[in-house]
């Protein structure tokens, strides 16, 4: 093996069906049917993004037009979804988009994708757990119970004391305690289970529902207007107001990198990019592969499924939100239970917050189940040492890589601000979309023979619009330099692991990873990834 050189190992492909003898030992049940897939995928998604992400969005960069920013997240969604249900039907391991690359663009790719998928999964339950703490809080206050302000937000974060005087915190201290709860669910192992995850989407859902059917009857529609507020700071004199030239100039001060503006279209646009943390989950989905009766159909119906009635309910929630409240006013940490409260339907509130709580539990739960497959994964492949999967006697739970991811998670969760986590996890899941809508283009070219049970449709328009619109947001958030400084670093650090460990300790590289006797002669000649 080692006569392909560097360059050769660090583009070697795993072969699918090693990928599907590796799954096989699992012995998972093929249980899972679209309805559940569908609803595994709303389980997933809704949480911090709509009812945390929502009102700092509104009230900081897009005003009303957040409902726009919400439509034009739907669409990016969808155009990835379809690439997702494409990757998913043709390469039919569980695993999610570290094994399709792995599978199709190579080693480095992947080890890429892993990386980035730390951010989509790891810190995601972190952002979770922010906004899990601020409705705990906000539960605990209606109750009486006094917390002390300091130790329920991050360093630099402004809280209020009971006094009312501003002050900040110190450390997220609920947001700590959810993710150690959380990980010590899953080191004794319990994980997904459909019933349960049922019972908890139906919970939540029911909330939003009751949000929209109640909310809409205390809208007021002078609130949703302008829609657009304007653009601050303003544009200089002269500037052509037309909408094609100010969608022309959004566009250009988002990828040159201009200083992002609040409001005006280049807010809303920025908006895009930050709620875009409420659809991350959908391709949750794809990871339950080895589950599926009829993966082939029922994948795409997951995916898209969850994502059009996600969809819906998110554009409903932001009319009915900023319908009630004046947005400059959504910024809080609780901005539906606010809302709530001005409507004046107190037993509702509470009701919010439960419904926020259970729902948002449920969503640390998967990402942080997720984060440890993941990890699983990339162990077993000899790109992570092979601690990280090492599988407890009695829990049969990969537990050491659960305690390190906890401890990453509680850290970044206890330590980060809201904002600062949420627009890493999303720059992170950004391109992973972004590689996954170039992974579509590339097989199609490479391998247009392949089986592909599902096809995205009007290709090449879907990935790469789909590319482009990432790619768009992406640098969006990028304009910000914190985020952008994180990013850099962090993809720096991730590459230095690559080559100091995992290029020499891969098993395809040392050509230690082998199909076993019974799947050798599908696996070679094996012309296509
Ligand atoms: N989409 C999920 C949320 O909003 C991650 O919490």
């Amino acid at each position: 093996m080692a006569s392909i050189g560097v360059v050769g190992r660090m583009f070697q492909r795993k072969p699918v069906e090693l990928i599907h003898a590796e799954t096989a030992h699992t012995e998972l049940k093929r249980s899972l049917g679209a309805l559940n897939l569908v609803l595994l995928g709303i389980g997933c998604i809704i949480g911090t993004g709509i009812f945390v992400l929502t009102g700092h969005a509104a009230a900081e960069w897009a005003g009303p037009g957040i409902m726009i920013s919400f439509v034009i997240t739907g669409v990016l969604c969808g155009l990835v979804a379809l690439c997702y249900a494409e990757l998913a039907s043709a390469l039919p391991v569980s695993g999610s988009a570290y094994s399709y690359s792995y599978a199709s663009t190579g080693e480095v790719v992947a080890w890429i994708m892993g990386v980035l998928l730390l951010l989509e999964y790891g810190l995601a339950a972190s952002t979770v757990a922010v906004g899990w703490s601020g409705y705990f809080v906000s539960l605990l206050q209606d109750l009486h119970i006094s917390v002390i302000p300091e130790l329920t937000a991050a360093p630099g974060v402004e809280v209020r004391t009971a006094a009312g005087a501003v002050s900040h915190g110190v450390m997220n201290l609920p947001a700590i305690l959810a993710i150690a709860a959380v990980t010590s669910l899953l080191i004794v192992g319990i994980s997904e289970s459909a019933t349960a995850n049922n019972i908890i989407v139906a919970i939540k859902v029911s909330v939003v529902v009751a949000f929209i059917a109640l909310g809409a009857f205390y809208v007021k529609p002078a609130l949703w207007s302008p829609l657009i507020p304007a653009q601050i700071p303003a544009p200089p004199p002269g500037t052509p107001m037309d909408i094609w030239h100010q969608i022309g100039r959004a566009l250009w001060d988002t990828v040159t990198g201009a200083k992002t503006s609040r409001y005006g279209l280049g807010g809303v646009i920025h908006g895009a990019a930050v709620i875009f943390f409420a659809y991350i989950g959908f391709e949750a989905v794809s990871t339950a592969g080895a589950e599926s009766k009829n993966p082939a159909r029922d994948m795409p119906i997951g995916i898209i499924g969850s994502l059009i009635v996600c969809t819906i309910l998110y554009i409903a929630t932001c009319a009915v939100l900023v319908g009630i409240v004046p947005y400059a006013q959504l910024d809080g940490p609780a901005p539906i239970a606010t809302a709530v409260d001005a409507m004046g339907v107190t037993w509702f509130a509470e009701l919010v917050k439960l419904g926020a709580i259970a729902g948002l539990s449920s969503v640390m739960l998967v990402l942080l189940y997720g984060q440890t497959r993941i990890f699983y994964t990339m162990s077993h492949d000899g790109l992570l040492p092979p601690q990280l999967a090492a599988v407890h006697k009695r829990f049969k739970t990969p537990w050491i890589n659960t305690i390190i991811v906890g401890i990453v998670a509680a850290g970044s969760a206890g330590f980060l601000s809201l904002d600062t986590l949420s627009e890493v996890t999303n720059v992170g899941t950004l391109s992973a979309f972004t590689i996954v809508c170039v992974t579509v283009i590339y097989l199609r070219v490479t391998h247009p023979a392949m089986p592909r049970p599902f096809k995205a449709p009007l290709y090449p328009i879907v990935p790469v619009l789909g590319a482009i619109m990432c790619l768009t947001l992406l640098m969006s958030l990028m304009g910000v330099e914190k985020t952008r400084n994180f990013f850099t670093v962090y993809m720096l650090i991730g590459f230095a692991i690559y080559f100091v460990f995992g290029l020499w300790n891969s098993k395809l590289g040392k050509g230690v990873a082998t199909v076993p006797d019974e799947l050798a002669p599908m696996a070679a000649p094996h012309p296509e990834p």
